[in-house]
């Protein structure tokens, strides 16, 4: 599992000359992106991070070398989204890097319970299927990711399953190719699966 991070850091990192510089360092104070945040970003993300809109994800407990990457393709117009390519399209490397630190400040929010239990057997399913395909592999055992491997424990499942689903049909381009082939084979009730599964992962055992 460690492998596996370590190499898709690797690769991000070769591009990442910008990760260099810290937040701050071209004179924004302290604080600055904790304040940006709640006037840009806490309307669709929420003020903790976990997100209540519809198709928007959860950014609590979010790494800093994931929201980096994905801050950095929005802008060049990579990964196509509206609402936020607009909010990226100004942002200079020292803004990526500012908002993306703030992001890894968020600590992890359990979702909401839900109105009914999970389906066992759903659940048992989703659990055979994230073995079968790896996804352990590189989002490890709890599903809390690393470094440029998002957390996807508990993430909304209308997300997950759009998401999933742009991976499988080429619209969502990743950073590296890693979920285009994690997935490329998937049937869609599959992965629609492992959204229901993943959005309500239990945690540790
Ligand atoms: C109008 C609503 C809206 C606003 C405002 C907004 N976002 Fe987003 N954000 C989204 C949506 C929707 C997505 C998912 C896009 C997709 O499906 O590809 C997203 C995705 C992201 C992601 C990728 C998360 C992941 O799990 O892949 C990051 C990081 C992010 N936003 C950060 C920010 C920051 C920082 C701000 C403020 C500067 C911000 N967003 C403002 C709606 C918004
Ligand atoms: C070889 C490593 C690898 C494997 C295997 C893998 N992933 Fe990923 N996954 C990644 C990386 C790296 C990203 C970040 C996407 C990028 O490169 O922009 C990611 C992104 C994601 C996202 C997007 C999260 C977000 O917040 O937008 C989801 C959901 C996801 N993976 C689910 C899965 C599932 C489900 C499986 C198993 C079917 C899986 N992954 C298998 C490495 C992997």
């Amino acid at each position: 599992m460690r492998g596996a991070r370590q190499l898709a850091f690797t690769v991000a990192a070769a591009a990442s000359f910008w990760l260099a510089a810290p937040a701050g360092a071209q004179g924004s104070p302290p604080g600055a992106y904790a304040q940006r945040y709640a006037a840009l970003c806490a309307a669709c993300h929420g003020a903790n991070g976990r997100s209540e809109m519809p198709g928007t994800p959860v950014l609590s407990g979010q790494h800093s070398f994931y929201a980096i990457t994905q801050l950095f393709l929005f802008r060049e117009g990579r990964r196509p989204n509206e609402a936020m390519s607009a909010v990226a399209k100004t942002m200079k490397d020292e803004d990526l890097r500012g908002f993306s630190d703030f992001i890894a400040t968020l600590p992890p929010v359990p979702a909401p319970a839900p109105a009914t239990p999970p389906d066992a057997a759903r659940m048992t399913r989703g659990q055979a299927l994230a073995q079968e395909h790896k996804c352990v592999f590189c989002h490890g055992a709890d599903f809390s990711g690393g470094q440029q491997v998002p957390r996807i424990a508990q993430q909304r499942e209308d997300y997950l399953q759009l998401t999933l689903r742009e991976f499988k049909s080429g619209k969502r381009v990743g950073y590296t190719m890693a979920m285009a082939e994690a997935v490329g084979r998937i049937p869609n009730e599959d992965l629609d699966t492992l959204a229901y599964y993943l959005a309500r992962f239990p945690g540790r055992k």
